[in-house]
């Protein structure tokens, strides 16, 4: 069934729910957030999942700022069904208004930290491709910590990949890429892809003010059989 652009509004969430999040263990990630939070996520994820049109491949796209690109993506791939999150409520609203005023109708926003969202999805929901397009850096050696290409949140999206599904990453920091590349190079759920072309190009706000870039991608491999 189609989806309706009008259905796309989505009230704003209360700023409590919206708040940088240090990366965590799986476990700790779950149980973080209180009852009452959950409940508010699920309202909003519950929102996004009943425009979700069956069959179709699904898009992540992890702090996706005004949405530019997903909104671009979607334009492109009008049989892909588009999720875009952020934690910034101004960008998201933004990201919101593009797609209405474009009467885009496969592309969603959900305003969250992605550790929360993620934590209260149902895990029968699975993408088939996410992008990470110039992460925050946290370019001070004690802020590393919260970068998020770490192996706690690489286990949670795995959870939200199908086997087969691709990670596409891109940022213009050196010392991030590198290490989110190694990150990613050890963990058991991806394997990084040697040789691949990057899916659809359009510059990002935040690739737009740097002159070059890194990028790379992976896969997520099949679950070990028991
Ligand atoms: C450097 S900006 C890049 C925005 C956009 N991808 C671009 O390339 O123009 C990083 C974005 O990630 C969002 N962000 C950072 N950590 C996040 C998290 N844990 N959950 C959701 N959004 C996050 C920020 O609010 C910001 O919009």
């Amino acid at each position: 069934m189609p989806i309706r652009t009008n259905e796309l509004q989505m009230a704003p969430l209360p700023a409590e729910l919206v708040a940088p999040q240090p990366p965590l263990s799986g476990r700790a990630l779950a149980e973080r957030i209180t009852a009452e939070r959950r409940a508010q996520l699920r309202r909003q994820i519950s929102t996004y999942i009943d425009k979700l049109v069956p069959g179709r491949r699904r898009v992540l796209e992890i702090g996706c700022g005004h949405g530019h690109f997903l909104t671009a993506y979607a334009c492109a791939f009008p049989d892909h069904d588009c999720l875009g999150i952020d934690y910034s409520r101004e960008r998201i609203e933004k990201a919101r208004r593009k797609v209405e005023r474009n009467r885009v109708a496969n592309a969603h926003f959900l305003l969250g930290a992605v550790q929360d969202l993620l934590a209260v999805l149902p895990d029968t929901l699975k993408f088939d491709r996410v992008f990470i397009l110039y992460p925050d850096p946290w370019p001070k050696r004690r802020h590393r910590k919260n970068r998020l290409m770490q192996p706690p949140f690489l286990d949670q999206l795995a959870t939200f990949v199908r086997a087969g599904g691709e990670l596409f990453f891109r940022t213009d920091h050196e010392e991030y890429f590198a290490q989110a590349r190694s990150v990613v190079a050890e963990h058991p759920q991806w394997r990084l892809l040697t040789d691949f072309a990057w899916p659809f190009e359009h510059p990002t706000v935040f690739q737009e003010r740097t002159p070059t870039h890194h990028s790379f991608a992976a896969v997520r491999t099949s679950p070990a059989r028991q």
